[in-house]
């Protein structure tokens, strides 16, 4: 089987961020969504991948980033998509990559717990023409919701139905064989002028193909906002192990399960974990609280942080009331202003979102 990972996209809501980062390269326990995403795949068996990206910087960013693959020991090959135009328009570009082997579509953006090991040897060794992931959601109306056949089979996809007949939402993740490309070649652009892999998979199940779903029962998150970003990063702490490869001084408390990355330094500081302090940050005079993420060549002094994710190159220094629930992008800098009129300063991105006390 081969892999086909998409990260494309506009990112628009993750905006300001998605302006100079590529989505799938947020780092969510200090990894890269689209890392995690790389692994996952690889794990279950799979060593040639397909990655699309479009044409912009954050294309740029991504093949920079990832590289041929080597560093996973798979064999990475770029799909250019001139512009954003569906899921099923990424699988239709994809077409000379994939060949005619059988292939697993991931998001880059998404996050699933415990990895795709098990669904993709089900579905190798099946005579499905397709396998979608399912899982359990609380607000269907938000997703794109499946009703199933008494044999188990896929009846019908719908996105956000106003009144779902099931609780079982897609998650990003398909598997398809050859009649997806007849499915993706048929089927006409939605509303929003997408191709929409939900149609390319009704028109599948309308063909009498066999759509077979998996029911995924940990956690799975679609990145696509800050505050899923947020849940992400708490998820994935959650898992990790304490481990300390940087210092912390003699009157710093590290407590509960806490990464420090080689080179950080925790000086008179509280951290509690789960928490994650990349290489060589350092933490001074502060308190970094459960849930939080902070990345490379950071500086915290005077501050306190809970709960959010920091990106490389970041100084907070001397904030007064603590930093909660934030996502703060690269080389970011936060300081209190000594300059009068006393009064907050902003220099701030288009569509940033600040909240003052
Ligand atoms: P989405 O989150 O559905 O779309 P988006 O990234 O453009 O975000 P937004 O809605 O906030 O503007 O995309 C899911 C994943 O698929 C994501 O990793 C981007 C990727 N993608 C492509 O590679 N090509 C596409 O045409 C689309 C729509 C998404």
């Amino acid at each position: 089987m081969k892999g086909l990972i998409l990260a494309g996209g506009k990112g628009s809501r993750l905006y300001p961020i998605t302006y100079t980062n590529a989505k799938q390269l947020v780092p969510v326990a200090n990894k890269p969504v689209l890392f995690r995403v790389i692994e996952a795949v690889r794990d279950a068996g799979i060593d040639a991948i397909g990655v699309v990206v479009g044409m912009d910087d954050n294309a740029r960013q991504v093949r920079e980033a990832v590289g041929d693959g080597s560093r996973w020991g798979v064999s990475i090959s770029y799909i250019p998509q001139e512009a954003p135009l569906g899921l099923a328009h990424a699988v239709k570009i994809s077409r000379d990559f994939l060949g005619d082997e059988r292939f697993v579509m991931f998001l880059g953006d998404n996050v699933i717990q415990g990895g795709i090991s098990d669904l993709i040897r089900r579905f190798e060794t099946s005579a499905w023409d397709a396998q979608v992931v399912l899982t359990a959601v609380h607000q269907p109306q938000q997703y794109g919701v499946a009703e199933l056949n008494e044999d188990g089979s896929i009846r019908r996809l719908v996105e956000k139905p106003r009144e779902p007949r099931s609780n079982l939402a897609l998650v990003g993740i398909y598997m398809f064989s050859q009649p997806v490309f007849e499915a993706v070649n048929s089927i006409r652009p939605s509303w929003r002028n997408e191709l929409e892999i939900t149609d390319a998979i009704q028109w599948l199940v309308d063909h009498d193909y066999r759509v077979q779903p998996y029911i995924h029962r940990g956690w799975w998150i679609d990145t696509g906002k800050a505050i899923d970003m947020l849940e992400a990063n708490n998820r994935v702490l959650d898992e990790i192990s304490h481990e300390v490869k940087g210092y912390a001084d003699r009157d710093s408390q590290v407590n509960g399960k806490v990464t420090i990355e080689k080179g950080a330094e925790i000086i008179n500081s509280v951290i509690r974990g789960p928490a994650i302090i990349g290489e060589n940050t350092r933490i001074i005079n502060s308190y970094v609280g459960p849930f939080t993420s902070i990345y490379h060549h950071c500086v915290i002094e005077n501050s306190e942080i809970e709960h959010s994710i920091v990106l490389e190159n970041c100084r907070i220094i001397d904030i007064p009331v603590r930093i909660e629930d934030s996502l703060i992008g690269r080389n970011v800098t936060i300081t209190r202003s000594p300059i009068k009129p006393k009064a907050h300063k902003l220099v701030l991105g288009d569509n940033s979102q600040v909240g003052i006390l």
